[in-house]
């Protein structure tokens, strides 16, 4: 009966998007470190992410900085990455991965290619998009 196989195509319809919707709550639920509770007491309030920004921080000090600059605020030989043009949707952390193996050929600013860094592991690399990230969030680059 049409009536019949009509009502079952909703239902189905329904529930594919039913869980697409559960998919998509899951992909963007925050994980479980930044739903630790900040206030309860005698826990502080710094984000459970800032150890991986203070190890980032290291890393970026001694590999990043001369061009890049302190804080990522840039110097004579490199841009700013505090910077809107840097904001995750213009830039995503794979940018970060590429342009630490691969060099940055010059196209956005005047000072010229950035070199391949050597000595920088995918890892540093996570933990130094760690802190710039953190960084661009407190100047409001989201
Ligand atoms: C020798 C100087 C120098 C060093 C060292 C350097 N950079 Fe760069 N970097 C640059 C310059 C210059 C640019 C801008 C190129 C342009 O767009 O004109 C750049 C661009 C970038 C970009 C943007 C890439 C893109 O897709 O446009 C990222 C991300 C980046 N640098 C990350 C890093 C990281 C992380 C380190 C340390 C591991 C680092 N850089 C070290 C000079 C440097």
């Amino acid at each position: 009966m049409a009536g019949t196989r009509t009502t079952r195509t909703m239902w189905l319809v329904g529930a594919a998007v039913a869980g697409a919707a559960a998919v998509a709550v899951w992909m963007t639920w925050p994980d479980g470190e930044s739903r630790t509770p900040a206030d309860a007491p005698g826990k502080s309030r710094v984000p459970a992410s800032t150890a991986a920004m203070t190890a980032g921080q290291a890393v970026f000090d001694r590999h990043c900085a001369a061009c890049h600059g302190p804080g990522a605020t840039g110097s004579d030989r490199g841009p700013p990455l505090v910077h809107r043009i840097y904001e995750p949707g213009h830039h995503s952390d794979a940018a970060f991965h590429r342009a630490v193996r691969n060099g940055v050929r010059a196209h956005h600013w005047p000072f010229g290619d950035m070199p391949p860094v050597d000595g920088v592991s995918e890892r540093d690399v996570t933990l130094i998009v760690e802190y710039v990230r953190g960084l661009q969030r407190a100047h409001g680059i989201e």
